[in-house]
């Protein structure tokens, strides 16, 4: 299936990249052109050239508003349109009217990768949309890595996209949290991440699917360490305050910790606080 990239920054270039490493034939528009380089693609003069080039047309861009800029006025009636640009929910759904609205099939994607991944099996994609698109273009769309389909609700890619984030972004706070801590006494931070940290944090991964089984099923009876116990004492705050450590990351957490207990729910498990949230 001959493809379409629009969008030729450093993600859409990875794209590009690996069409090409898999010999599909692959049409690039990019605002600023000579972004293809020594890519062996074909340079079309305009969008609605790259868009009239090829059935599928898959676009990386900054953001929702660029995308809608670039298909303004462009003919879409029978494309099949793959948006990887990140955005939200609600873009998603936007576009994937607008789209639909002007005769196209429509997907779309969150990147759960940075280009140098693109075209390895540890990249994966995660799609929404069109299902029937999907299937048509899926053969093409391994070219970038591992490819989930995730219903046919638009924004699906993109929520999942941010909660995986949202899932990231904790653990990275709690990684700069600890690294603050044992660099106050000199560790290599190196260090202590490769033999502790790290096999910790394996160790408690298969943790996560019994945390999500509670949350599914509402129970969250704690059999081992209940909520009580770990707000008990304030260890991290102490140590860190100690260590001359801020605790602007972990204080949050704890306080909610401590309001569920508060509440009466001291016998759970830590998964009970997602009740604080939702
Ligand atoms: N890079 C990553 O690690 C990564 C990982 C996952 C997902 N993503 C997502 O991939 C998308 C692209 O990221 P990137 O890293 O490739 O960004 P980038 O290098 O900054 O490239 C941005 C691209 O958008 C184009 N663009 C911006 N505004 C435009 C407009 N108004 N009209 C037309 N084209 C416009 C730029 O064209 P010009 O060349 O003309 O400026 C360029 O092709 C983003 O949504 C990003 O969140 C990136």
């Amino acid at each position: 299936m001959n493809t379409t990239v629009i969008g030729l920054g450093k993600m859409g270039r990875a794209l590009a990249a690996a069409l090409v490493a898999r010999g599909h034939d692959t049409t690039v528009w990019n605002r600023t052109p000579g972004r293809a380089g020594d890519l062996a693609v074909t340079n079309a003069q305009t969008a609605a050239d790259a868009v009239a080039a090829n059935e599928l047309v898959i676009l990386c861009l900054l953001d929702f508003e660029s995308v809608v800029d670039v298909l303004d006025g462009v003919e879409l009636t029978g494309r099949t349109i793959v948006n990887l640009t990140t955005g939200t929910p609600a873009e998603a759904a936007k576009l994937s009217a607008l789209v639909t609205g002007r005769g196209a099939a429509f997907l779309d994607g969150g990147i759960m990768a940075i280009p140098s991944m693109i075209g390895s099996p540890a990249a994966v994609v995660l799609y929404s949309g069109d299902e029937q698109a999907f299937r048509r273009a899926q053969d093409v769309l391994s070219a970038f890595g591992d490819r989930r389909y995730l219903g046919a609700e638009p924004g699906l890619a993109a929520l999942n996209d941010i909660a995986m984030l949202t899932g990231m972004y904790g653990m990275l706070g709690g990684f700069v949290h600890a690294a603050a801590m044992v660099r106050t006494e000199g560790v290599p931070v190196v260090e202590f991440t490769e033999t502790l940290l790290i096999p910790w944090l394996r160790a408690m991964f298969p943790a996560l699917v019994d945390m999500a089984g509670q949350i599914d099923s509402g129970d969250y009876t704690a059999e081992e360490s209940d909520l009580a116990m770990q707000v008990a004492n304030d260890g991290i705050g102490e140590v860190s305050r100690a260590q001359g450590v801020s605790t602007e990351l972990s204080d949050p957490l704890f306080a909610l910790m401590r309001r569920r207990v508060e509440q009466g729910h001291g016998g759970d498990d830590f998964p009970s606080v997602i009740e604080l949230l939702s």
